[in-house]
């Protein structure tokens, strides 16, 4: 499997602050990431980054031999690195099934229409994607009367049929019941393994339920990195972030 991310001293000034500040992170192929750290520590902006949204003043930020800094950001989409935003961008008139269907059609590359019509298998396609986000029973229903989690993981299944190697998902859980959250972390560790997946969260109960490696960010650097259980004892961490 492809798909290694790789971040070495990456630093992003605006008008003179610092929000990235010499960050250096790997996501290997298949990893499931959780990101934490204070309100400002850099996380978004790291996002922003790696989808090319915001460029880097210094550092190597490379997706398997490809240089992210030289790329725009629908280069870098047809790369395989999707990003869901926290705000839903579903079709509320549209049934779940058509809104999977209509992300499997909508390009990310000029191609993508031509496999569209030379490829039989969507319908499997969505079934399989309907029955990963657990909306199987949802699919003729319009989007317009899901749950606020149920519009999320719509939103993540339309990323899904466009196949991303590296998903980014940012405070997936914000609002979402504690039913909800739970089944967002179940989801995103089984939708890990066959692509990268970097999740940003404030909600540690989710993070834990992760289950994976954490990186703590702080000013804009990696201030601690290992499992849940080792940031949540690092004092470095309890002062800057959990303390509080
Ligand atoms: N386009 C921009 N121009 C100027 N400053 C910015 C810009 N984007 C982000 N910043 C600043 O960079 C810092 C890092 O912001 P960022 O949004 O990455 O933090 P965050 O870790 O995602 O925080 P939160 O947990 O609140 O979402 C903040 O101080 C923010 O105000
Ligand atoms: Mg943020």
């Amino acid at each position: 499997m492809s798909g290694r991310l790789y971040l070495d001293g990456v630093s992003v000034v605006f008008d003179g602050f610092r929000a990235l500040n010499n960050l250096s992170l790997i996501i290997e192929p298949g990893e499931l990431r959780a990101i934490i750290g204070p309100n400002g520590a850099g996380k978004t902006t790291m996002m922003d980054i790696i989808t090319g949204k915001t460029r880097p003043t210094a550092g190597v930020v490379q997706f398997d031999d490809h240089d992210l800094t030289r790329l725009d950001e629908a280069a870098i989409a047809n790369l395989g690195i999707g990003r869901k935003f926290q705000k839903p961008t579903v079709f509320d008139a549209l049934t779940v099934f058509e809104n999977l269907e209509l992300a499997l059609k909508s390009p990310r590359d000029p191609w993508s229409c031509l496999r569209w019509v030379l490829g039989p298998d969507y319908q499997r396609r969505i079934e399989a994607t309907l029955a990963e986000i657990g909306l199987a029973e949802r699919a003729g229903d319009k989007a317009a009367i899901l749950s606020h989690g149920q519009r999320q993981w719509l939103e993540i299944g339309m990323l899904l049929m466009q196949e991303p190697q590296l998903l980014l998902v940012d405070e997936p859980v914000a609002g979402m019941t504690d039913q909800e959250t739970e089944h967002t972390a179940a989801l995103l560790r089984r939708i890990a393994g066959q692509r990268s997946v970097v999740v940003v969260e404030h909600d540690l109960e989710f993070v834990r339920a992760l289950g994976s490696k954490v990186t703590v960010l702080c000013e804009g650097s990696v201030l601690s990195e290992g499992s849940i259980d080792h940031v949540q004892n690092d004092p470095r961490v309890i002062e800057v972030y959990l303390g509080r």
